[in-house]
């Protein structure tokens, strides 16, 4: 619980005239994250709906069953203490939950509207029995579905509205009448049957360990629970990688658990396809989607799963796409096998979700026209119109991959005939892997708004994911999750979960009032815990983006490793196609019309006329539209160069603020939670000097143009590891080079390097050695006074080294090397720092830094930093 005090209770007339009421309290309780809770931890609220505490179900079935279960806990912790009569009244009576045929039957005075759409609900209060029959004596609160799903999203509505409420804003309104703006409302886990999961950071999977199903699916049945509150229909399970196997017949069987486990929360299971299961389980000679032997395999199999299955929701397929087969090698297109897996389930009600990510990761770098964005149109818009009426094709919202900053993909405007889904990444792969906050409903609804102005009128992407725009049946929003048995690995990161399910069930909502949403319900309804929060979530990507990324150049993270850390080469020079293409003259790609790879004429004529011109492209997207000098002039009269160097030093200032700000809650929220959070975010801060710092002293040897503000290239508290008299340690060039201050570090056991000769790539061990000490010293020659001692060291897995820091051979401090971060040489996915604060020096004192190395972590370390304490 928190510390925080509990106020008065506070009435807030929800139902004006109807008797019912809330009751509030400033202070909520927030909570770490657990594996079985996230934002529906009621017991911790202290808001709460006062509908009638009888709560029953109209029909039998295990959907309305979960709103009864759903509300009846969320009653279960009610303060009633200082409550009014007329609150009290409200209590009384019953809250029905059913679908509105149900209703109808039940309650013939009721005035159900007419035009409730699939999934929808409407919320109905009724003071007394005179008017309605059969409500008893005292109220009557009615969450009608237009079916049972629609009812539970109903219940969860009125649960939300009820903890989410402001209490220092006017009375809220009831969404009386809901529904989802998009059919498909899917999340995909990309788990692999070993129990690992492609992209995840919260650990194991929930659904599967050791090649099978989980015994133990409790897990499953919470997550579809956190699912259904945000509206979410459907869960793909398994890896869009290596699914084959997920069709042998004992997994089928598992997988019917699986979706047992989900459907009482009206969230229907999905899985990958192998678009060469065929062959590769089916004991085929081909794939070949055309052939009719294949096509008979697959309603065959269909039949199997359908009969353990009854309402799988269909199948997702990556083919043709990093390594994963597809109808290419028969010379069909993705229309002729997404149709052949389309028709085998049409007569079950299934879809297929057809992956729109398909491109030749074997592109030829010298060819100023290869161009991987292009792919998608390149190869789906001539197929327009040929898709069966249960197919959607799922296409990423930028042309690349998840990027941080890149436009929307041309191709939505480019199918006009064909059903089409956005598919986005709640796990943070390129952004900072749960380790950063990065909030991403900005950036998703910076995409959801993009007008592409298709036929010169108004279609934004969000209405024609709708289906709106052009008139087609299905469409939606898919992300991907990856949770595991830590749900997200991080207890602000579930906000991207929760901002998912909101802005698919409606992409209107703003990404500040998702935000509020989400914090009153998990952390705290204090106004300016509120405040605080929401403001840091919003602030949380644009620092991302200026302290890695810049003006539109795709990911510098190593995009052929972790995609984590900085590594700004591995982009370049390679078939994978995300390059950026800088020199010493400039950078950018070059994809307009006229002198480019032509990508630019795959947007809609009005937005093609805006990116075209380097003049009228906007700042952020600059360099994936351009070739530009350095000293290019940028709309704020800036030159590129000038904007690399103080956007990375802005991005830095802005995540160490994160930490500021979050500091600002001691006291007001969970402890546990405070201090998880803290720790986060102060490694957060010291990961963004490592970005700042190896993309400015990269571009500044690139370009040799000085930043004109001095910074770059200059650390006046900054003692380098190498200048240091070493006793054990040896110096190591650090590979990439800008992931080090300078290039250099020093190590006190064997390290290897990503190179092609490498130890790792011949053996793939890590190298260890026997424990060993080494000794680094400085002496100092600055002012005296009190000063934070930071120590920038690599903190390899395999093994904790030990540091420790003295003055004059007095112990300063000393720590383990014991985080969990990616790579197994020292780069920019493991630099970290330790801080010693307060430290008093003068001149001619002696700082020795004492590095013991363990199993494969060699004590590598790169600078000690002195700066003024306070
Ligand atoms: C990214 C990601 C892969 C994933 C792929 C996809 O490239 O790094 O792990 O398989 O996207 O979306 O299929």
């Amino acid at each position: 619980m928190a510390s925080g005090r509990r106020t008065a209770p506070r009435k807030i007339d929800f139902f004006v005239g109807l008797g019912l009421g809330f009751v509030m309290s400033a202070a909520l309780a927030a909570h770490a994250q657990t594996a079985d809770r996230a934002w529906l931890s009621y017991a911790r609220h202290t808001a709460h709906t006062l509908y009638p505490r009888h709560v029953r179900a109209l029909g039998s079935n295990a959907i309305e069953q979960s709103a009864v279960q759903e509300l009846r806990h969320n009653l279960g912790d009610v303060l009633t203490e200082g409550l009014s009569a007329r609150a009290e009244g409200g209590l009384g009576g019953q809250t029905i939950v059913g679908t509105a045929e149900e209703v109808r039957k039940a309650f013939p005075g009721v005035p159900v509207p007419a035009d409730l759409k699939p999934e929808g609900y409407w919320i109905y209060g009724a003071p007394c029995a005179d008017r309605v029959n059969g409500c008893g004596e005292h109220n009557l609160l009615i969450i009608a579905g237009s079916d049972a799903r629609g009812a539970l999203y109903g219940a969860f509505a009125l649960i939300r509205v009820a903890s989410t409420i402001d209490p220092g804003a006017p009375h809220e309104a009831m969404p009386r009448q809901e529904h989802p703006a998009m059919p498909i409302r899917w999340v995909d886990e990309w788990d692999n049957a070993n129990g690992t999961i492609e992209r995840g950071y919260g650990g194991p999977s929930i659904f599967f360990e050791d090649g099978h199903v989980r015994d133990d699916l409790s897990q499953v049945s919470a997550y579809a629970r956190l699912l259904a509150s945000v509206g979410i229909n459907g869960c793909n399970v398994n890896n869009v990688n290596g699914a084959a196997p997920f069709l042998e017949p004992e997994m089928i069987k598992g997988l019917a658990r699986i979706a047992d486990a989900m459907r009482p929360w009206g969230v229907r299971l999905a899985l990958s396809v192998d678009i060469a299961s065929p062959q590769k389980i089916g004991g085929l000679k081909t794939f070949d989607p055309l052939d009719p032997q294949v096509k008979a395999w697959w309603a065959a199999k269909v039949n199997d799963i359908y009969a353990a299955i009854p309402d799988l929701a269909g199948f997702t397929v990556k083919a043709d796409s990093e390594g994963q087969p597809g109808p290419a090698s028969y010379g069909r297109s993705p229309a002729d096998a997404a149709n052949v897996l389309a028709n085998a389930l049409a007569p079950q009600g299934g879809v297929v979700l057809y992956r729109a990510f398909v491109y030749n990761n074997h592109l030829d770098y010298s060819d100023l026209k290869a161009d991987r964005a292009r792919a998608a149109y390149d190869i789906f818009h001539p197929l327009d119109g040929k898709f069966a009426s249960n197919v959607i094709v799922q296409i990423k919202y930028g042309p690349i991959d998840f990027q941080a900053e890149e436009p929307v993909s041309p191709l939505f405007a480019g199918l006009r005939k064909t059903n089409e889904a956005m598919e986005v990444q709640i796990t943070q792969e390129y952004l900072g892997q749960q380790r950063h906050l990065v909030y991403l409903a900005p950036l998703w609804k910076e995409k959801l708004d993009f007008d592409l102005r298709a036929e010169n009128r108004s279609t934004p992407v969000k209405e024609i994911i709708e289906g709106k725009s052009f008139g087609r049946l299905l469409g939606g929003m898919i992300g991907v999750s990856c949770v595991g048995r830590d749900w997200l690995g991080a207890p602000l990161a579930m906000a991207n979960l929760y901002a998912f399910g909101r802005l698919a069930w409606n992409p209107d909502l703003s990404a500040e009032q998702i935000a509020a949403e989400w914090t009153r319900q998990t952390i705290s309804n204090d106004p300016q815990v509120v405040a605080t929060v929401d403001r840091m979530l919003m602030q949380s990507w644009p620092a991302y983006v200026d302290y890695t990324g810049f003006l539109g150049t795709q990911t510098l993270t190593d995009i052929t490793g972790s995609h984590y850390g900085p590594n700004i080469e591995s982009s370049e020079r390679n078939g994978w196609g995300q390059w950026h293409r800088d020199d010493a003259k400039g950078i950018g790609m070059d994809r307009t019309v006229a002198t480019g790879t032509g990508f630019v004429g795959q947007y809609p004529p009005e937005i093609a006329r805006m990116y075209e011109p380097v003049a009228t492209n906007p700042d952020n997207l600059l360099l994936f539209f351009h070739h530009v000098p350095w000293t290019y002039k940028l709309h704020s009269g800036k030159t590129v160069i000038q904007y690399v160097y103080d956007s990375h030093y802005k991005g830095a200032q802005e995540a160490a603020e994160l930490g500021a700000e979050w500091a600002t809650l001691e006291g007001k929220i969970d402890p546990a939670l405070f201090a998880d959070e803290s720790a986060r975010l102060k490694y957060q801060a010291c990961h963004a000097i490592v970005w700042r710092d190896a993309i400015v002293q990269y571009f500044l040897k690139e370009s040799g143009i000085a930043d004109d503000k001095g910074r770059a290239g200059h650390f006046p508290g900054r003692m380098e590891a190498e200048d240091a008299r070493l006793t054990g340690f040896k110096v190591f060039d650090v590979d990439p080079w800008e992931d080090a201050s300078r290039g250099k570090a020093v190590t006190c056991g064997p390290v290897i390097n990503p190179s092609e000769d490498s130890y790792w790539r011949r053996t793939h061990t890590l190298p260890t050695a026997s424990p060993s000490t080494c000794t680094a010293q400085w002496t100092y020659s600055g002012p005296g006074g009190r000063f934070n001692i930071a120590v920038q060291y690599f903190d390899l897995q395999g093994g904790v080294a030990q540091f420790k820091l003295d003055v004059n051979g007095k112990p300063i401090t000393s720590w383990a090397a014991d985080t969990k971060l990616p790579s197994f040489w020292p780069n920019g996915d493991n630099s970290t720092r330790y801080t010693a604060n307060d430290v008093f020096l003068k001149p001619g004192d002696v700082l020795s830094v004492e590095g013991t190395n363990n199993g494969s972590d060699p004590a590598a370390f790169d600078y000690i930093e002195i700066e003024p304490a306070g």
